[in-house]
């Protein structure tokens, strides 16, 4: 399994997303600023992987701090998961881990503990959502392998893999659980412009599997689904809506139109804490708009005029119509989604 994020002595390691395929370079931070910064420049990024990224920032926020008094102690607290809040606003799992995290200290200072106590209680609680985030995705593994045909080609958008989780994966997760179960797959992974996600990552992480992969640009699935090279996609996902729409990376809605329009299943993979039953639907959900040096350049390549006004949303939102189902570590949602998830 690959080490996406992990403690190493009371510093917490990461590979660097950046730098993929080219290079296996890992980043150390020993502060909360620079796990902040982590998750802003994506060095780190995924919804359930920032999530377990800012819960063991803020342990080890609190680790660190030289406070002697609960007082000192719990401004600072509220000072970091602040900072950590204002990182990145699509993906729910940031928010909903820091959640967890300030419940754990209330929990706590309810209980009249100590700085040290609170400490290393902050500490447990982040280790127990990095588990449970590894222990969710092979959950959602084993509900949608039986999903896919024993002979199957699979398209998937940006990276939902173990690098965008704690590890194994929501979408290639689902793809992971259907090998394991003997099924015969291939994937087409979508390049994902302009961050290569899907280009660098998923097939980096595939191929690393020994899982057939070919890399499209975004531009082809149509083509291909037309030709009947795809028997169904599956994706991850950063916010579900209690209504079942569903934010995820740009292009994603592209796909499930075309998916729709030739009749092939369109699959959403997702942990519980991606879904926000707080949102009532799609049009309330924040989406990122990112630099636009993202779109003008790939890497220190100019692709774009300077002169030119550029868009970059970062995330697009498809609507529960289109969406097949919903594959979670709880078992599978269909439609109707808003009685459902509400059930
Ligand atoms: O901008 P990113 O790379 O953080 O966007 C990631 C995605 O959109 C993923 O599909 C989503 O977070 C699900 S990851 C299991």
């Amino acid at each position: 399994m690959l080490p996406t994020i992990a403690w190493q002595d009371s510093d917490i390691v990461m590979i660097d997303q950046r730098k993929l395929p080219a290079a296996e370079v890992y980043v150390t931070c020993r502060s909360v600023n620079e796990v902040a910064k982590a998750i802003k420049t994506m060095v780190i990024r995924g919804a359930p992987a920032i999530g377990v990224c800012a819960a063991m920032g803020l342990a080890l926020g609190a680790a660190r701090s030289k406070a002697t008094g609960t007082k000192q102690f719990t401004t600072e607290f509220q000072r970091n998961c602040e900072l950590l809040a204002s990182t990145r606003p699509t993906a729910v799992n940031l928010f909903w881990a820091i959640e967890r995290m300030k419940q754990s200290f209330a929990d706590g200072a309810l209980a009249g503990e100590s700085v040290d106590q609170l400490k290393s209680r902050l500490r447990i609680t982040a280790d127990g959502i990095h588990d449970d985030d590894v222990a969710s995705c092979r959950a959602i593994g084993a509900h949608g392998a039986p999903l896919v045909p024993a002979e199957a080609r699979i398209l998937t958008h940006c990276n939902a893999g173990a690098l965008a989780t704690a590890g194994y994966g929501t979408a290639l997760g689902v793809i992971r659980g259907a090998v394991e179960a003997g099924c015969k797959v291939s994937v087409l992974a979508d390049e994902t412009r302009p961050f290569l996600q899907g280009a660098r990552l998923t097939a980096w992480e595939l191929v690393k599997d020994g899982i057939d992969t070919t890399v499209i640009t975004d531009n082809m699935a149509g083509a291909i689904m037309r030709q009947g090279g795809v028997d169904l996609v599956v994706v991850g996902a950063d916010r579900i809506a209690a209504n079942g729409d569903t934010a995820n990376k740009i292009g994603t809605y592209t796909v499930a139109v075309l998916a729709q329009a030739h009749g092939i299943p369109f699959y959403v993979a997702a942990p519980w804490s991606t879904i926000d039953l707080a949102t009532a639907d799609g049009d309330a959900i924040p989406i990122e708009e990112r630099d636009a040096r993202e779109v003008t350049h790939v890497g220190s390549t100019q692709l774009a005029p300077e002169g030119a006004s550029i868009r970059n949303p970062s995330f697009d939102v498809t609507p529960h119509q289109l969406i097949t189902a919903i594959i979670t570590d709880r078992g599978i949602l269909r439609p109707p989604f808003i009685e459902n998830l509400r059930a």
